[in-house]
Order: C-alpha cells, then sequence, then structure tokens
C-alpha cells in the first residue's frame, strides 16, 4: 500500500520533473544541492558613444516581465550593468513565485573590498533577502572611483563570496571570466568550491579545454555572448551571420530559425545560455528550443564554426596582472570610459 503511494509520488514528481518551476527549460543541479534553469535572459545592454547604455523607458523591466511570462525562470543581472532595480521591479509585479525563480547577479570590480556589503546593496537593489547565485564578475580589480587598477586577490574575494553563502544572502556562488590557472588556484585554496562560471561560449568560442575543466570540477558552465558574431559585430568578425546557408538548412529542418539552432546547439552541450533581447517576440523565441534536438552530424557540423575567437576581448585592462586573456599588441579603447581617466 504505502510502496504503491511512493511509486505513484515517485511518477508524478517524475512526470513534473523540470516542469517544477513552471518554466519552459528544465534544470541543471549544481554541486551545492541547488538547481539551475537551463536557459536565462541577459540585460546587459551595451554601449553607445556616450559609453554604457542606460536603461530607457523601463526597457529592462519590461524584458524581465516578458521572459518571465514566455518561460524564463533565470535572470542575469549586474551590479555594474546598473538595472538591478528595473529587475527588481519586475520580480515585484510578477505572479510567478520568487522560489521559481533563479536570481543571478555579479560583484562589481571595483565593489570588492566588502563583498558582504556589495551584495547587501544589489539586494536593496533587487528588492530581495537572497539571490539565487552570487558570481565574481571578473577577476581584474579597481579601486571604488573605477579611476584606476587594484590589485586585490581573488582568493581574499573568494573568502567574501563564502561568507556572503553562509549568511544565506545568496543560495550558491561562482566566478565569471576566470581563466583555468585562476580557477586551478582557486579550487586548491577555497573553502567552498565554485558551482558555476560564467564565460563567453559560442559558435566563434568553443572553450573545449575551460569546459572540460568545469565538467571534471563539477561546476556548470553559463555561455554569455551566446549569438557571438552572428548579429551586427565587426566585419572581420569570423562567420557565420543569422542567413548562414549551413544554418538556414538545419533551422528550415526543425522549423525554427537560426538563433534557436545556435542556442540549442550550446544547450546541448551541456550550457546555459543566457541570450539578450529587450523585444518580446525574440525573447519568447530564443527560449522556444526545448521540442527538437540537433543530430550528432548537426553538432559536428556545427562545432566547425570554432576559431577561439572572443567578442567580449577587453583588452584596455590587459597591464592588470589579473586580466584572464590572451594579452595584444594594440589595446582597444576603454568603452566604459573610467578606467584610468
Ligand atoms: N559575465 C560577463 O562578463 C558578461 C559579459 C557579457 C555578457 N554577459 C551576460 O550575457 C548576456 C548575453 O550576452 P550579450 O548581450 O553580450 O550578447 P547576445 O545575447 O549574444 O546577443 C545580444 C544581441 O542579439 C540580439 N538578439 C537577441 N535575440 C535575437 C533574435 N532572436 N533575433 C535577432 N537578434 C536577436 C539582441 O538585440 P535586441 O536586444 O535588440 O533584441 C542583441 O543585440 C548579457 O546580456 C549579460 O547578461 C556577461
Ligand atoms: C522591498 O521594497 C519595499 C518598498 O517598496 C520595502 O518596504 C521592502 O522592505 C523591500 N524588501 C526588501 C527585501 O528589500
Ligand atoms: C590566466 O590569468 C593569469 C592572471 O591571473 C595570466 O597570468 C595568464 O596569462 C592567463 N592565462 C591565459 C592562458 O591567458
Amino acid at each position: 500500500m504505502y510502496f504503491l503511494l511512493f511509486l505513484v509520488a515517485g511518477l508524478l514528481a517524475n512526470s513534473l520533473g523540470d516542469e517544477s518551476d513552471g518554466g519552459k527549460a528544465p534544470r541543471f543541479p549544481l554541486n551545492d544541492g541547488h538547481s539551475i534553469p537551463a536557459m536565462g535572459l541577459g540585460t546587459f545592454l551595451g554601449f553607445d558613444e556616450n559609453g554604457q547604455k542606460e536603461s530607457k523607458n523601463n526597457e529592462v523591466e519590461n524584458s524581465v516581465t516578458w521572459a518571465l511570462d514566455a518561460g524564463y525562470r533565470l535572470i542575469d543581472t549586474a551590479a555594474a550593468y546598473r538595472n538591478e532595480d528595473q529587475v527588481g521591479q519586475a520580480l515585484k509585479k510578477s505572479a510567478v513565485p520568487r522560489e521559481h525563480i533563479f536570481i543571478v547577479t555579479k560583484l562589481a570590480s571595483n565593489e570588492k573590498r566588502d563583498v558582504v556589503g556589495s551584495l547587501r546593496k544589489s539586494l536593496e537593489r533587487l528588492n530581495q533577502t537572497y539571490v539565487d547565485l552570487y558570481l565574481i564578475h571578473n577577476p581584474v580589480s579597481f579601486t571604488p572611483d573605477e579611476k584606476a587598477f587594484e590589485v586585490i586577490d581573488y582568493l581574499d574575494t573568494w573568502k567574501g563570496m563564502e561568507e556572503a553563502k553562509t549568511l544565506g544572502l545568496a543560495r550558491s556562488i561562482g566566478i565569471s571570466n576566470f581563466n583555468t590557472s585562476q580557477m586551478e588556484r582557486l579550487m586548491e585554496h577555497c573553502s567552498i568550491k565554485p558551482s558555476v562560471l560564467q564565460v563567453e561560449v559560442n559558435l566563434n568560442l568553443a572553450q573545449n579545454k575551460l569546459l572540460e575543466y568545469c565538467k571534471q570540477h563539477n561546476m556548470v558552465v553559463m555561455a554569455y555572448t551566446p549569438f557571438g558574431s552572428l548579429f551586427e559585430r565587426d566585419d572581420d568578425a569570423p562567420l557565420p551571420r543569422v542567413n548562414d546557408p549551413t544554418l538556414v538548412g538545419i533551422a528550415d529542418k526543425y522549423k525554427k530559425t537560426t538563433p534557436q539552432v545556435v542556442l540549442k546547439y550550446l544547450a546541448q552541450r551541456g550550457l546555459v545560455p543566457i541570450p539578450k533581447s529587450v523585444h518580446k517576440n525574440r525573447i519568447e523565441q530564443n527560449i522556444d528550443i526545448f521540442d527538437f534536438t540537433l543530430t550528432d552530424g548537426e553538432m559536428q557540423t556545427l562545432s566547425k564554426f570554432n576559431k577561439d575567437y572572443r567578442v567580449v576581448h577587453p583588452s584596455f585592462w590587459q597591464e592588470h596582472p589579473y586580466y584572464p586573456f590572451e594579452r595584444v599588441d594594440t589595446p582597444k579603447p576603454d568603452p566604459f570610459k573610467g578606467i584610468k581617466e
């Protein structure tokens, strides 16, 4: 009798399974017992000629609202995006229960002297008592006024992250833009292992080595800038573009769009892509990828677009000792227009 009850309960739990948060994406387990939705909404608005773009006319609030309505359950923000308040507004107004939503924010590179204090400020802007995931945005650090580099050992910053988790202000903790040797050093010295790495991954940047390292350490990888150079990027950026014949061929077969094929490719690699859009139809389109499966051959074909090419390559920070990427001969100008002005 009891056995039967358990059986029925088990079957029910299974059939609800991934849908238990009411969203469109399944969830992946994290190494600390929590789970993360397999796709999320990005909220960084990028740059224009005046520097970092600000959210106008509640652009970000609307995007988050449309995303939650469309079945997204993960929202990716950061103190540096200056839009946590807008995310907070959307969360406050949404009918989706808080416990079904996975909120990610990040420790700004000029706020590392007091990690818990910085997170408390983010929580205030988000109007939340906790976030699901707090990330060190970048191993590089600046002075609070952002006018100069500062060398703060990320091992010290990590101690603050561990405290944030212990206090329950962040359910899970992780890192972003760390390279393999930095992760190795962190793993050797930490008490709590990071649960997540957020880095750029797309068709032009496969990150095979980094992904292998994360797999060995039971870390989930969030793929930022998942579209790479698919849309309006530099002319000299590698292919494919959105109308690429190979992508169109695969998309037509499944009655999907090429952006959907790209996101599906990343999802099938076990990544959590976080595409950004401020358009309702695109937000809805981007998460509508959980009803088809690419073949092994198609995955292989898509993997051949890899060029180890970064869209996000902040070479203007490359003089910092903790700069994580390849250094170049002529660094780009700083679009943030703050550092070392
Ligand atoms: N940790 C880090 O250091 C870091 C760095 C970069 C990014 N990120 C995170 O990752 C998120 C995504 O990266 P990203 O914003 O750089 O690039 P992305 O998501 O790869 O691309 C965003 C661009 O694609 C367009 N787009 C989105 N869906 C589309 C569709 N279905 N059809 C046509 N165009 C579409 C968007 O335009 P519209 O908005 O006009 O629709 C926008 O111009 C960011 O928002 C941020 O949350 C983190
Ligand atoms: C959320 O905002 C309201 C005011 O609108 C405030 O009273 C409340 O304390 C805030 N909650 C959190 C968790 O910050
Ligand atoms: C990784 O980051 C360190 C800085 O901590 C840097 O010295 C090293 O060159 C980086 N490795 C690669 C492969 O870029």
